[in-house]
């Protein structure tokens, strides 16, 4: 029985390979996608999000866009790493779906509570939706299986010296959903650096012979480009497409339970996931957080999913 998902994100490359994977492995049934503000402002990642799924042959998946900004504080967008489209590199012009005329939250209200079942939400963005889905909703809450989010880490940051980005942007929504009560699964910085996009990656991409395989290979491409100038890596990292992995095959992702604290306060560390690995807080374990990845399986997923997508419209 393919487990039901929502994914919320900001496509945003990586959040890209996200939906692909979600959309070309059967185990899933993608109920719906909602966007977020986050690495473009909302219009190009709503924009973004209808151009994936049209590229993977599912343009029925219902889309909505969420906020346009965090819940405290003001945005800004990741145009150094994703591009001015949110996803610079190939030629992604052509016919695009329309979002439904409802806000993210209420598509995820309606899908949750028509899906018959337990409802998996995975997100690889800023977590404004999911935390305004909880507090305007609580009575969809008992309706959701759990939370997945691509988000912070248990060592360093990316955005500031302890801050990743999806986390910073809006560390009150993260807060938010690590108090919820449900279960939550993190997967940190710490893992998804594991997750490089090597050459042979993009030859993997290319091998597939279909325009879908093209164009996520100038993704990467661009991404490359972009992570080598802003980060000096030699490969790009992809986040997102380990938390639909982790949802997929949770094999291939190792967790540990440990509590998870968001810094909303630090003149410096405002946002950065506090994982007290060892337990000397004495707190309760809030989170499932990954500390290890089967890199070459993930990699496997992945590949099999892209491959198995129908050519482009
Ligand atoms: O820090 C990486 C995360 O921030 C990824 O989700 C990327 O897409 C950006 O949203
Ligand atoms: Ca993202």
């Amino acid at each position: 029985m393919a487990e039901p998902v929502i994914i919320d994100c900001d496509p945003g490359h990586d959040d890209a390979l996200a939906l692909l994977l979600a959309a070309g492995d059967q185990r899933l049934r993608l109920l719906g996608v909602t966007t977020v503000a986050g690495n473009q402002t909302l219009e190009k990642t709503t924009r973004n999000a209808l151009r994936i799924l049209a590229l993977a042959g599912v343009p029925d998946v219902p889309v909505a866009a969420g906020c346009a900004r965090p819940l405290v504080g003001e945005l800004t967008v990741a145009e150094d790493i994703h591009g001015a489209s949110g996803l610079d590199g190939p030629d992604l012009d052509g016919p695009v779906g329309e979002a439904a005329g409802v806000h993210a939250a209420e598509l995820m209200r309606r899908l949750i509570a028509g899906a018959g079942g337990p409802v998996t939400l995975i997100a690889t963005g800023p977590l404004t939706n999911v935390a305004l889905l909880l507090r305007a909703h609580p009575e969809v809450v008992p309706r959701v299986r759990r939370v997945v989010f691509m988000g912070g880490s248990t060592e360093r940051g990316n955005t500031t010296p302890y801050g990743e980005f999806n986390i910073v942007t809006d560390p009150e929504a993260a807060d938010i959903v690590l108090r919820s009560g449900l279960p939550v699964t993190m997967i940190g910085l710490n893992v998804t650096h594991q997750a490089l996009a090597t050459e042979e990656v993009i030859a993997g991409f290319l091998a597939m012979g279909t325009r879908l395989g093209v164009i996520c290979a100038e993704l990467m491409t661009f991404f490359a480009s972009a992570y080598r100038r802003v980060f000096g890596f030699e490969h790009p990292p992809v986040h997102d497409p380990i938390a639909v992995a982790a949802v997929l095959d949770p094999s291939i992702v190792r967790t540990v339970a440990a509590p998870v604290a968001v810094e909303l306060a630090g003149a410096y560390t405002r946002g950065a996931t506090v994982v007290d690995l060892h337990r000397r807080t004495g707190r309760t374990p809030n989170a499932e957080v990954a500390v290890g990845l089967d890199v070459a399986a993930f990699w496997r997923l992945l590949m099999d999913a892209v491959g198995r997508l129908d050519q482009a419209p």
